[in-house]
């Protein structure tokens, strides 16, 4: 038997750094129109338990349709990919991992296990838990923003790179392109990309997974406001913002917004900010892109990823994507001329 391995975690996030970013982010996005703010600050504690119980709601299809497509294919993932280190970016609860562990752990390849998130509360908890679960794993958690740290994690070994649970589609079509193009920098020739996204699929079952009849959504879509009362002595008052669920057909995406009930005035105090809602304005807070298989196949391929699988869940609500780098670093670098040797004078 394997002894238990304390878990590591690497702190690249802050309390400071968080803070910053959220003064910066709540001085530009609240003062555009429309008002917005991005998602990252959904996830503190309270926020991340309210996700959790969002992936357990009847009308949330796609932790189910994801988990089902692991539970039948995680083997076949595993062993295409050749991994012994499984990287998950924006892991969380680290529940669907145990799935992509358990075959790892199975066919031997099992090393190491390396959860990012910024949600340091729930990724220590993660870490502690599938430690002892995991005996001889080494898990090394990652407090971390995937936008910006993904070049400070280990390289070592052949690492499988799971981003599940549809997050890519919350990334506007820039941010998207950025992201998958630094993990493409950081990626080896060995190493793999596992991509989880929610596919296209009848408006009225997308907007219910996003608008549950117990609220829950709409309950994780508020808090947000109660982050930014507590973190920068802000005055939402909840109950005058109504959520909303809304199909964008132009970008086929999921929008979620906060709509203000009536005119008022919010003073930020910590940023010395008063801030005006008409009646009826909304704030966007969050977007859930859905995809097709082509549209994948097509994006990954343009940002220099070659597609090796793809497996959609029954009913093709969800598809997993493993890709590779595609090219040689190598032959692009002798293209480019021989080598030059720069001398200091
Ligand atoms: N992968 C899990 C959780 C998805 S929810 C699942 O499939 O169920 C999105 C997760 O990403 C949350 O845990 C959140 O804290 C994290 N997250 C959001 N933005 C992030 C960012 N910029 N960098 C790192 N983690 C992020
Ligand atoms: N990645 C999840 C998704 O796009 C995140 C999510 C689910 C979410 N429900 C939400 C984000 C509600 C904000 C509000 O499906």
């Amino acid at each position: 038997m394997n002894p238990v391995i304390t878990p590591t975690i690497d702190v690249h996030l802050s309390a400071d750094d968080l803070r910053r970013a959220l003064e910066r982010d709540v001085r530009t996005g609240l003062t555009s129109r429309p008002k917005q703010i991005p998602p990252v600050y959904f996830y503190d504690d309270r926020g991340s338990r309210l996700f959790d119980a969002i992936t357990r709601l009847p009308e949330y299809y796609p932790t189910r349709a994801e988990r089902g497509i692991l539970e039948t294919h995680a083997k076949d993932i595993v062993s295409a990919s050749g991994a012994d280190v499984l990287v998950e970016l924006g892991a969380g609860t680290c529940d669907k991992s145990r799935l992509l562990l358990d075959a790892m752990q199975a066919n031997g390849s099992l090393r190491r296990f390396i959860p990012l998130d910024v949600s340091n509360t729930t990724l220590w908890k993660a870490a502690t838990t599938l430690s002892a679960e995991y005996p001889g794993l080494e898990v090394c958690a990652v407090v971390g923003d995937f936008h910006r740290h993904l070049n400070q994690l280990p390289t070592d070994g052949r690492r499988l790179f799971a981003f599940l649970g549809g997050t890519i589609g919350n990334l506007d079509p820039g941010q998207r392109r950025r992201f998958l193009t630094d993990l493409g920098a950081v990626m080896g020739p060995d190493d793999c990309l596992l991509l989880g996204t929610d596919l296209v699929k009848d408006r009225a079952r997308l907007v219910r997974a996003y608008d549950d009849d117990a609220g829950v959504t709409a309950e994780f879509n508020r808090n947000v406001l109660l982050v930014l009362n507590r973190e920068l002595g802000a005055d939402f008052d909840p109950t005058r913002f109504e959520h909303v669920a809304r199909w964008n057909e132009a970008d086929q995406r999921i929008e979620m917004w906060l709509r203000s009930v009536e005119y008022q005035k919010i003073h930020v105090s910590d940023l010395d900010l008063e801030l005006v809602f008409r009646s009826g304005e909304e704030m966007l807070t969050e977007i859930s892109t859905k995809f097709t298989a082509d549209a994948i196949r097509t994006e990954l391929g343009d940002l220099g990823f070659d597609v090796e699988s793809m497996w959609p869940s029954e009913g093709d609500d969800f598809l997993l994507t493993l890709a590779r780098r595609s090219g040689t670093p190598s032959a692009i670098s002798l293209a480019g001329g021989p080598a030059s040797v720069c001398l200091r004078s």
